[in-house]
């Protein structure tokens, strides 16, 4: 199951996620079709890959059916942000629900294995804290979040079935925050928002009060437990959750950042949305004992990279 020896498909893989996940791939030899529709990714995330003789682009919706030989798929395909996954809510839930239907049944017809990027949004606003696997959730089915929370519960739904009516190799990882180079600038993500308004000088806006938490993920950190799920024995499934533990409430990231910016951006605090989490931390034991997985990179450390990237994209 070595990368190098496959051809790999990652679907959404313009995107913030999916294009460190085509680095890491192309790096460790593998063949990679990048399949986007450019919704919310962009080409400038895999520009430097253009050229590269293992590496191809094909603009297409995972909503319709794609017929490609491949022996892995990444499925990624999925606005993942408030902004965009509720910009057009029915699209959002066909992405998810058709497009793991189209994608396992691609992985039916190939026999190959494949790995859906879940989140941990399928445990709603939860009531135990941190959460394992185990724990079902608390969704509101019929909110402004539930096209994207119910569509990728659905989506785990058919990986599932999928696995027990027609022996597929599935793996299905739940995804925690996760921050890094190549965000979306605009996407209301709480580190990506705070770094864009510190670096502009704006106020830095807080929903709520600003001591909820979240726990932050570094991209680098995330496509590893991505590539170790995908690496691992074909009976291990998941799900499992892949994130970082380390908690921090909102004023805190925001001194984080303002710290390292610098400039005098003050916090002005607004009403916090429908549904939003109060608190949200992973439990991390399965991933480190079927995976040898845990995070490295200290939030200090990928908020610089970040940040970083961000100075050069507002550059005028
Ligand atoms: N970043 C996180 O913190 C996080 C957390 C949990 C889960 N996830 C999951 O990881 C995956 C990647 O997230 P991301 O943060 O990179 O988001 P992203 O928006 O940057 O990437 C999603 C990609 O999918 C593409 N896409 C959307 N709809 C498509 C369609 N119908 N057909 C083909 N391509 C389509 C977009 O253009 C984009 O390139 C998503 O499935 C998301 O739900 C991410």
């Amino acid at each position: 199951m070595h990368p190098e020896e496959k051809k790999v498909l990652v679907t959404g893989g313009a995107g913030f996620l999916g294009s460190h996940l085509c680095d890491r791939l192309v790096e460790a030899g593998a063949d990679v079709l990048c399949v986007d529709n450019f919704f919310t990714g962009s080409k400038g995330n895999i520009e430097h890959l253009l050229g590269h003789k293992r590496f191809e682009l094909m603009r297409h919706d995972v909503t319709f059916p794609l017929y490609v030989e491949v022996d892995q798929i990444y499925n990624l395909a999925c606005p993942a942000s408030p902004v965009h996954y509720q910009f057009d809510p029915v699209q959002t839930t066909k992405t998810s629900v058709h497009g793991a239907i189209n994608m396992l049944g691609l992985a039916k017809r190939v026999k190959a294995r494949i790995l859906q990027a879940s989140t941990s949004e399928v445990y709603g606003d939860p009531e135990i804290h941190p959460q394992t696997e185990d724990y079902w959730g608390r969704v509101n089915p019929v909110g402004i979040r539930s096209c994207y929370d119910e569509g990728k519960r659905c989506a785990e739904t058919l990986f599932f079935d999928y696995w027990r009516q027609h022996n597929l190799e599935i793996k299905v990882m739940r995804i925690f925050n996760t921050y890094g180079p190549r965000m979306h600038p605009n996407d209301g993500r709480v580190v990506s928002n705070f770094i864009v308004q510190a670096l502009k000088g704006e106020p830095i806006t807080i929903y709520g009060d600003g001591t909820q938490t979240r726990s932050f993920c570094y991209v680098d950190d995330l496509v590893e437990g991505m590539l170790r799920l995908m690496a691992s024995p074909p009976d291990f499934t998941g799900p499992v959750n892949i994130g970082n533990p380390g908690e921090f409430t909102m004023i805190e990231l925001a001194e984080k950042i303002l710290k390292q910016v610098g400039g005098r951006s003050t916090l002005i605090f607004r009403p916090l949305p429908a549904d939003d989490p109060r608190q949200r931390q992973p439990n991390i034991d399965l991933a480190r004992n079927k995976l040898g997985w845990q995070p490295t990179v200290p939030l200090e450390d990928g908020l610089k990279n970040t940040i970083a990237y961000f100075r050069r994209l507002l550059k005028p």
